[in-house]
């Protein structure tokens, strides 16, 4: 079954090695007056509407503009429990503390197998009928054992992409060197089938630096991609430890300095953004992400991460939601796009394609299929997975310019209408 999708006002690809082929419309990877073919699951033909093929069916798209779907590649959705509480007093003006991820553990592991799918599946649905096609999710209010594997199970039920997180917190009274050790053995092997990464939270109130490696190291060893909570609450070795571990994004980075910047850049040095279908190269040569969380840096009332001075550095970033109870509960993507451009200095398309190919990228699913078969998303090109957000405006412009308001109109994910 083949769906023609034509009359797109706007077709932001966030494909550049086919720009120049297709006829850009001034900005890089648009087209005007575009269509898309999917055929199945995949993308099958992408170009202007005046040459489109036949296909089986056909989508007026009535002059909207149509993105690829968002890639959230940083969300903690398996929770149970509310910290209403904890919010009110931040908005009094205390400060955040990692403390508050031991209220939402000891809920998480009241919560029963049937309650935690139930609230995941409509946290899923919430991200999904905002534009969202791509969703990591991690572990991380387990903290034990078994609470850390059912987390991994019950993640994997939903998301694209689960990452272990057992090192997100020492839980109260546990041996701060204990537990690391737990979560480098007895607790890996357990969710080391479930997951594809591992993260850990590098920053005061959290995990040091040395055991942080400590972790990062036997999850590389056990065959886990890495990420890292960095550089969240102050300076600290976050960025740099990403770097030295070849993880493949930094979350956070809200203080940055000069070395952590060219740190990250380094990673960058030689990369060709072009990635083509099959492009396996760019996924190993592929340089450590700058993740940004623009909901998170308004929920805490943190310095915004420097998301401009990133990408002026030459560094490749992604937006995330970073959909938790504690400091960021939104799934919104079009809101933390908003947010990039109207906080942080980035243009549209700049914060449109960090929350698309960015995600992609930092997930290691932008280019080519994998080892795995899976598709590569985040952007608009053949053979790509066929994930689609149609928007209620004539240009991605307005997710800025009209913030706040329900500007996701239809969401085709793996070929499926969803929205
Ligand atoms: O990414 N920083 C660490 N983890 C989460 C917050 C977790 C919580 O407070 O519950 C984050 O912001």
């Amino acid at each position: 079954m083949t769906l023609l999708i034509d009359n797109i006002g706007e077709l932001s690809t966030q494909h550049l090695a086919g720009e120049a082929s297709l006829g850009s419309g001034g900005a890089a990877g648009v087209i005007r007056g575009a269509a898309v073919v999917l055929e199945g699951e995949r993308i099958a033909w992408v170009g202007r509407s005046s040459s489109a093929p036949a296909a089986d069916e056909r989508y007026d798209a009535g002059g909207r503009a149509v993105l690829p779907g968002w890639v959230d590649s940083h969300s903690h959705l398996v929770f149970a429990g509310d910290r209403t509480a904890e919010f009110e007093a931040r908005m009094a003006g205390q400060a955040y503390a990692a403390g508050g991820i031991g209220v939402t553990t000891a809920a998480t592991r009241a919560a029963s197998d049937g309650e935690l799918r139930r609230l995941l599946a409509a946290r899923v649905a919430e991200a999904v009928a905002g534009g969202t096609t791509y969703l990591e999710t991690k572990t991380g209010y387990g903290l034990d054992v078994e609470n850390e594997r059912r987390s991994a199970v019950l993640a994997g039920e939903v998301a694209d992409e689960v990452t272990y997180l057992g090192a997100h917190l020492v839980p109260a009274g546990a041996d701060p060197e204990a537990y690391t050790e737990l979560v480098c053995g007895e607790m890996l092997e357990a969710v080391r089938p479930h997951v594809r990464w591992a993260d850990v939270f590098c920053d005061r109130g959290a995990f040091t630096e040395d055991q942080s490696r400590r972790v990062l190291l036997a999850c590389r060893d056990a065959g886990l991609g890495l990420r890292v909570h960095g550089n969240q609450l102050g300076r600290g070795p976050g960025v740099r430890l990403a770097v030295e571990v070849g993880a493949a994004s930094v979350d956070h980075v809200n203080f940055v300095d000069d070395a952590d910047l060219e740190a990250l850049a380094g990673t960058w040095e030689g990369w060709a953004a072009a990635g083509s279908p099959g492009g396996a190269g760019v996924v190993a040569t592929a340089g450590t992400v700058a993740t940004v969380l623009p909901a998170c840096d308004l929920s805490t009332r943190a310095p915004l991460a420097p998301a401009r001075a990133l990408l002026d550095a030459g560094v490749q970033i992604a937006i995330a939601s970073n959909c938790n109870p504690g400091t960021s509960y939104t799934s919104s993507m079009n809101f933390c796009v908003a947010t990039a451009v109207l906080q942080m200095g980035l243009s549209v398309q700049e914060a449109v394609r960090a929350a698309t190919f960015g995600g992609a990228l930092a997930l290691r699913r932008n280019a080519g299929e994998d080892a795995d078969g899976k598709r590569a998303v985040g952007s608009v090109a053949v053979g790509h997975r066929a994930d689609l957000h149609v928007l209620d405006a004539p240009s991605a412009t307005h997710l800025a310019y009209r913030p706040g308001m329900p500007l996701t109109h239809a969401v085709w994910r793996a070929g499926t209408r969803v929205r």
